[in-house]
């Protein structure tokens, strides 16, 4: 047990997550994105042992149904639907990984599989997470002695441990459950102690758990301090349960079109130090990156507004909120790391009720909580590596408007066939609007 008056991140444990047993190239699969629907989902049956009811829940929008989806939320009028790309050609810690990802943003997918393409070039991703370690906190205000509310709590940080883990006998019979206590104390702007609850919520996300947890414990610890409990609920700043992954990568492998591999190379880390100096960078910078763990996050059926309040706070931590990422040259290799807090789960929530997210995870081999939350930092190091590749040769847009004109073309009316040409003559035409796709669809069927 410690105690700390506005602590910073603490050390981590780490641990390496298990090795898997796949280790068939199955994240690579060249010119999927050429293939049609069908001839994709023939191609996930055979990869991933799919059957035809599996394909179904992914292809359907509305497989969740309507009965499913009223008890989830209040008020249910409607199940939404959202596109699954599936994110390619990533190898992490020698294993590959097939990566589904849920988003409406055109290019995100294709970016991070590009990304992940040059790295596996260069051996694939390292990475490793933390065991799973969220902390609950319980606010008290109001207390008669500061000092003695400490020293009391620290005197029976076991009989606390006891009380919260008589709460969830299920976490501490998997293993998991309250392993220590923190004391934080506050003077400004009015007295306050806030004790944290570190409890291992093994391969769930853990927060109703959490919750019940710091609420199982308020009583202990009004008595303990004489003070008057208000906040008994988890943190979102996760960090100490972080994920980290790296990559190094030849430079050779970023030459892209007329620009150099060292060109890109330099452009990367240029953009990467107005990241790291500025704000305003860091937000858009940090956005790209979490473009990729978000997307991976909602497949999986995980909390990504958890996720998203964590990695901010802690891009943060410093007192000036800055980049997730950190990229370098070295010895003629592009250097890149994130070290992120990552609060995912691969059981409860949503991960039982929805039929695709049940299919995800079997096309995914079924990762742990610790494998997926390192493979989601390696898919957030992916697309931040997209986006500056990109910004520090051609720019975003040119590959951005050939994804939105597809989009276009669609909303035009153009069918499978007729798309990918809708889509290139808008490009060719420079102007990727609706009346303009409906015009080409319309000399396109004469
Ligand atoms: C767009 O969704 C994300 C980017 O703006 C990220 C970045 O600028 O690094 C392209």
């Amino acid at each position: 047990m410690a105690t700390a008056e506005l602590s910073a991140p603490s050390p981590q444990l780490t641990a390496r997550p298990r090795t898997g047993q796949r280790t068939q190239a199955l994240s690579r699969i060249p010119g999927f994105y050429r293939l049609g629907i069908d001839a994709r989902h023939s191609e996930l049956k055979d990869r991933f042992n799919l059957s035809d009811e599996e394909v179904r829940c992914l292809a359907n929008a509305d497989e969740l149904g309507l009965g499913r989806a009223d008890k989830m939320v209040e008020n249910c009028v409607g199940v939404f639907g959202l596109p699954i790309g599936l994110g390619l050609n990533l190898r992490l810690n020698g294993r590959d990984w097939p990566v589904p990802m849920v988003v409406e943003e055109p290019s995100v997918v294709a970016a991070v599989s590009n990304s992940c393409r040059i790295v596996r070039a260069s051996g694939g991703f390292e990475g490793d997470a933390d065991p799973g370690i969220m902390i609950g906190q319980v606010q008290v205000l109001d207390i008669p002695d500061l000092n003695a509310a400490v020293r009391a709590l620290h005197t029976h940080h076991d009989r606390i441990l006891a009380t919260a883990n008589a709460v969830a006998p299920n976490m501490v019979k998997r293993g998991g459950g309250a392993i220590d206590t923190e004391v934080r104390v506050f003077k400004e702007p009015q007295p306050m102690v806030v004790l944290h609850l570190l409890i291992d919520c093994c391969e769930a996300m853990g927060a109703n758990a959490v919750n019940g947890m710091a609420e199982g414990v308020a009583p202990l610890v009004a008595e303990l301090t004489g003070g008057r409990v208000v906040l008994r609920i988890l943190s979102n700043l996760a960090d100490r349960r972080r994920a980290r992954a790296h990559c190094r990568i030849p430079e050779h492998l970023l030459t892209t079109g007329d620009y150099d591999g060292a060109e890109v190379a330099q452009g990367i880390v240029d953009a990467y130090l107005l990241a790291h100096v500025d704000p305003y960078r860091a937000a858009t910078h940090n956005k790209g990156v979490m473009n990729g763990i978000d997307a991976v996050a909602i497949a999986t059926g995980n909390d990504w507004r958890g996720i998203e309040a964590g990695a901010h706070a802690f891009a943060a931590r410093s007192g000036r909120y800055t980049s997730l990422t950190r990229w370098w040259r070295e010895d003629g290799h592009l250097c890149g790391s994130i070290d992120v807090p990552m609060a995912v789960g691969v059981v409860g929530g949503s991960t039982q009720v929805h039929p695709a997210i049940r299919v995800v995870h079997k096309i995914m081999g079924r990762p742990s909580a610790q494998e997926l939350a390192t493979l989601m930092a390696a898919i957030g190091l992916a697309q931040n590596m997209g986006a500056l590749k990109a910004l520090a040769s051609e720019g975003i847009q040119r590959g951005h408007m050939t994804l939105h004109a597809r989009s276009v073309a669609l909303a035009a009316g153009a069918d499978e066939a007729e798309v990918g040409e809708v889509a290139a003559r808008l490009v060719r035409l420079g102007t990727i609007k609706l009346d303009a796709a409906q015009d080409l669809l319309a000399q396109i069927r004469q």
